[in-house]
């Protein structure tokens, strides 16, 4: 795989980079992707039935059943080697801000630190009521079993139903994490986008912001249709194939 000159440069060469990532860094670790035509999950699942405050109201454990099965599903997968080339970029570079739309764990458990989650976390739910932080004892490793409907939890301070600590659609994004990494990609000087379609906002503001800033954006995504506009870098393929390959045609490890 070769690289253009000139991108390998402007990444060796990056003051400050910024990451940002989507569904489509994990799917090689095998969770399934919202918008990809055959497995994403909203092509078997409708969003608005599962991630919204008006169906968790309506249906509670359909929904906590369905975002259990997701976080069981990530207990049982393993950061694939576009997480860790992500987390050794962070070594390579003086700064470097990793955002991510994703509610998994596996940049942290590739060894990625200050990981800014914009749609939350399937790993920290709350009461839907006192908003309480609820700690999920630790799921057993088995399969996930989509679409079983689970009883939530009950609040220890209120006894209201935990909810997921994911951000659904109509709701406002945490204030710091976005402001942050707004931030970042204003001051970036390059902004690596790995597998998101980038049709959800605000997040998907933050590669804008950059490209607005002067910044080198690339745009890693198997799809050539998801790819940004004429003065963005494209690498067509898979972040768990491109990524390591890039690090190693720019570091010359
Ligand atoms: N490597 C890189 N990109 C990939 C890979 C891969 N191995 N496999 C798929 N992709 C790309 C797809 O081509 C697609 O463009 O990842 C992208 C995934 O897009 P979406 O499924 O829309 O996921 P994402 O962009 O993260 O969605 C944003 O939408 O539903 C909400 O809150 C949810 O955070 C999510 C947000």
């Amino acid at each position: 795989m070769t690289f253009d000159q000139d991108l390998l440069t402007q990444l060796r060469d990056a003051r400050h980079g910024v990451v940002f990532t989507g569904a489509g860094v994990s799917a090689e670790s095998g969770i399934a992707t919202f918008r990809d035509a055959l497995s994403g999950l909203w092509s078997r699942f409708d969003p608005m039935q599962l991630a919204t405050p008006e169906a968790f109201a309506a249906d509670p454990e359909l929904v906590w059943g369905w975002y259990e099965s997701r976080r069981r599903q990530v207990l049982c997968s393993s950061p694939n080697p576009g997480h860790i080339a992500i987390a050794e970029l962070a070594k390579r570079l003086p700064q470097l801000t990793l955002v991510t739309q994703n509610v998994d764990d596996l940049h942290e458990r590739a060894g990625s630190r200050d990981v800014l989650h914009l749609h939350g976390s399937l790993h920290y739910p709350r009461c839907s009521r006192c908003a309480a932080p609820f700690e999920l004892a630790p799921a057993p490793r088995v399969e996930a079993t989509e679409g079983r409907r689970l009883a939530p939890p009950r609040c220890l301070q209120c006894g209201g139903a935990v909810r997921p600590g994911i951000v659904w659609f109509g709701e406002s994004l945490p204030v710091a994490a976005l402001e942050t990494a707004f931030a970042a990609a204003a001051d970036c000087d390059l902004l690596l986008s790995v597998g998101t379609s980038g049709v959800v906002y605000p997040a998907a503001q933050v590669p804008e912001i950059a490209l607005h800033n002067g910044a080198t954006v690339v745009h890693v995504n198997p799809d050539p249709q998801a790819l940004g506009g004429t003065d963005e870098w494209l690498l067509a393929g898979a972040a768990g194939e491109i990524l390591p390959a890039l690090l190693q045609a720019a570091f010359q490890d």
